[in-house]
């Protein structure tokens, strides 16, 4: 039976000739692997992700949280993953290494990878966290203005719940009740087993 560390294994083994002699460690998805109740779903890891190969730990961790105690969950009832594994990186004007968005080569070579983690996990509804997974996952035209807090089809055949990512809140907090407003929703909607797809 195939099963998501035999992905991972087969990651590490695609990945790991790609970028030789470059430090781009992996951070792969964690928490319940069989058919959870959701699957959250990230852009990148960040720097604290890849020191613990964790996602979601660090800042992000701390707006994980949050999500959860919004939704009355517990990290380990889901599932926790990123579209990219490695930290895309760049050199900054003070010549400092920080983040950047993933790049179309990064994107291109991770979602096949993806779209087969969804297809082990079989989670009931994907959350995504911003534009970089739902983009990966629906279509490179829709943007999360457009559709976040409602439920959408996806090739994969499980409903995807768009939700801006946490991370922009700090920059736009005007989002805040936005977001939050989309949690209390898609909390609402599993609540009432109401996870089917809207007409748009
Ligand atoms: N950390 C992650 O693992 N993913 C994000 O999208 C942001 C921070």
């Amino acid at each position: 039976m195939p099963s998501v560390s035999h992905l991972y294994q087969e990651m590490q083994a695609f990945f790991a000739p790609l970028w030789p002699g470059e430090d781009k460690p992996l951070v792969f998805g964690e928490g319940n692997a069989a058919n959870p109740p959701l699957m959250l779903i990230g852009e990148a890891p960040g720097e604290t992700e890849v020191i613990k190969r964790r996602p979601f730990v660090g800042k992000a961790g701390k707006n994980l949280d949050e999500f959860l105690t919004l939704m009355d969950m517990k990290r380990e009832e889901i599932y926790i993953s990123n579209v990219v594994k490695i930290r895309p990186t760049e050199v900054g004007p003070t010549g400092r290494t920080r983040n950047r968005a993933p790049s179309k080569e990064e994107l291109a070579l991770f979602t096949p990878f993806l779209l087969r983690e969804i297809a082990l996990v079989k989670p009931k509804v994907l959350v995504t966290l911003g534009n970089v997974p739902l983009k990966a996952l629906i279509n490179k035209k829709i943007t999360i203005g457009d559709c976040h807090g409602t439920l959408m089809e996806t090739p994969s055949g499980v409903p995807l719940f768009a939700l801006y990512h946490p991370a922009s809140i700090i920059y736009r907090r005007a989002l805040l009740p936005v977001y939050e407003g989309d949690v209390l929703t898609l909390k609402e909607l599993m609540q009432k087993g109401k996870l089917t797809f809207e007409p748009r």
